[in-house]
């Protein structure tokens, strides 16, 4: 893993955010309407968080999220879980904030060379997380592969407690002009490949015992047709992953397994840069479908992966978590 080249990775950050240029609506203080050139993403907060209580520091190098009168739901220490994808992009952004919430974390992708940012996450979990995240190759179509490699990593903790199934392709292609073989290969690695891995996950987590929660990364092309984004199998794909998600929860809750599906609106990766150099009347065109008139950034989901993963959302199944920008709402 180490020492190996960089240029397969497209790694994306937050700040692209703010390269959101469109003139928008701001409402102010003084409950006027201003024009503005752009919309931030919301700020980091400058303030730091107070001392634990002197009761707690003893358990705060474990309490990755502050002390555990703090919203311990929300920790996953000692949690074993998978990310799909997570190579690079949202599902790289993903294992991070599992990482940061205390989690072991095990990375899935074919891709064979990993990108500094992998790298710097993984030396920062051993660092100053005291955890770790791994990375393992496979294709989600290798079932064979695929169920070993969980297995293992299940043997190896005695446990496997999530999964977030990020791994994903798309296309641009029209209807007319889609082939079976292209179809199927979309259908292949978005719904079977999901499914697949998320099969794998749960055989271990009946297997030990200790329930699990899995998380699919869908999209709002799963609830509407884009406009302008020509992709016919890609959301009929996103479809399949959310009502995968609705049946896997009525066949799994018994095991207490959680199964909850991420849409989420555009998000700004590289991918999407690339797209914008090719049709660049998108870059002003999509920010204005949406209610906050802008794009989202990676780093805006994270939260919602981990709450999802963790046992601040214990009651939640067969759901749908739509974060579009109100995109799907209007
Ligand atoms: N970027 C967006 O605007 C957007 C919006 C909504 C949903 N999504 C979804 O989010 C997920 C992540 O997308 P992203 O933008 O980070 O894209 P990305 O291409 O950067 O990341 C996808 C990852 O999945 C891996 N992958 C693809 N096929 C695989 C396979 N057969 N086996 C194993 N790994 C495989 C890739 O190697 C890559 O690392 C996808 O499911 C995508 O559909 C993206």
């Amino acid at each position: 893993m180490r020492g190996l080249p960089h240029s397969a990775l497209r790694i994306t950050r937050a700040s692209h955010v703010s390269r959101a240029t469109l003139p928008s609506l701001t409402y102010t203080a003084s409950r006027t309407f201003v024009t503005t050139t752009q919309r931030p993403a919301p700020a980091q907060s400058g303030r730091a968080p107070p001392n634990p209580p002197p009761s707690d520091i003893a358990d705060a190098a474990t309490a990755f999220l502050g002390t555990k009168k703090r919203l311990p739901e929300f920790s996953l220490t000692d949690k074993v879980v998978l990310v799909s994808g997570a190579a690079r992009g949202l599902g790289l952004t993903q294992a991070e904030a599992l990482l940061e919430a205390g989690a072991t974390v095990y990375a899935l992708d074919r891709l064979p060379e990993l990108s500094p940012d992998f790298h710097t996450i993984a030396s920062r979990a051993e660092k100053e997380l005291g955890t770790s995240l791994y990375y393992r190759q496979v294709d989600v179509r290798d079932v064979v592969n695929l169920n070993k490699i969980v297995t293992d990593i299940a043997e190896k903790h005695g446990r496997l407690d999530g999964l977030i199934a990020a791994a994903g392709i798309q296309q641009e292609t029209t209807a007319l002009e889609y082939t079976a073989e292209d179809a199927n290969r979309m259908f292949e690695i978005n719904i079977t490949g999901v499914f697949m891995t998320s099969q794998a996950a749960a055989k271990q987590m009946i297997r030990f015992g200790k329930g699990g929660s899995i998380v699919m990364i869908a999209s709002m092309s799963g609830t509407v047709a884009n406009r302008g984004l020509i992709c016919p199998a890609y959301n009929a794909s996103k479809a399949g992953v959310i009502q995968l998600a609705r049946n896997l929860a009525s066949e799994w809750g018994e095991y207490n397994i959680r199964v909850n599906t991420i849409s989420p609106g555009y998000i700004i990766t590289a991918m999407v840069e690339e797209l914008f150099k090719k049709f660049p009347e998108r870059r002003e065109a999509w920010p204005k479908q949406n209610m906050l008139g802008r794009l989202s950034g990676p780093r805006e989901y994270r939260g919602a992966g981990v709450f999802l993963i963790s046992d601040a959302s214990s009651f939640m199944t067969g759901s749908d978590l739509r974060m579009d920008g109100g995109h799907s709402a209007w």
